[in-house]
């Protein structure tokens, strides 16, 4: 699958099936996060994979947000080591880390691959929460969850292609 047509296809899978997924794959999907853009080129992005389910399973439970985890056999959390920020732009990281998750959202599509954005940052208890889960050391800030996996589910049907038309403003608002 070409990239316009990961990008143009990819949905929210939030049902997986059991299924591990490959090495070569696993490998793929992070080399795609680790080669998005970067402010300053400061390279904040540091990446955590869990295939141990107990392990996902005890990240965010007893969330409905999170629900889709449980099925999830690969996680991949997007996290950020905050000791390279920008003096000027502190929270650039944010625009890193958005970068990467989709990068990746995008490499998971094209591999055929289900795959899932989970909010964390900057919810904070949430951030709190994983942070405490998996022993970030404190500089560690974590961003995203994105759950990848063989689709058990098609996910939700694009937004309408007419609402496309209303987003968009040519030469003036
Ligand atoms: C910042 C962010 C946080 C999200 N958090 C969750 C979440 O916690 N649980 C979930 O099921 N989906 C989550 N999503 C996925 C959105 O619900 C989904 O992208 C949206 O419904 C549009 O569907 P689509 O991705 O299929 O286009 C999140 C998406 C973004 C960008």
């Amino acid at each position: 699958m070409d990239a316009l047509e990961a990008i143009l296809n990819r949905r929210s899978v939030r049902v997986f099936k059991e299924e591990k997924i490959e090495k070569c794959d696993i490998e793929t999907i992070l080399k795609a996060g680790l080669s998005g853009p970067s402010a300053c080129n400061r390279r904040p992005v540091e990446l955590l994979v869990i295939e141990d389910k107990e392990t996902i399973s005890s990240i965010l439970p007893g969330r409905l947000e999170s629900k889709p985890l449980l099925s999830a056999p690969l996680l991949i959390v997007v996290a950020v080591d905050t000791s390279k920020a920008i003096r000027r732009a502190p929270l650039y990281w944010a625009a890193d880390a958005s970068a990467s998750t989709e990068n990746m959202l995008i490499a998971a599509t094209s591999l055929g691959l289900g795959s899932l954005w989970l909010g964390v940052w900057p919810q904070e208890d949430k951030t709190e929460s994983v942070k405490i889960a998996l022993s970030l050391p404190e500089s560690i800030v974590p961003f995203s969850l994105i759950a990848i996996g063989k689709k058990g589910d098609e996910g939700e049907p694009m937004w309408k292609k007419d609402r496309v038309d209303e987003k968009i403003h040519w030469e003036k608002w």
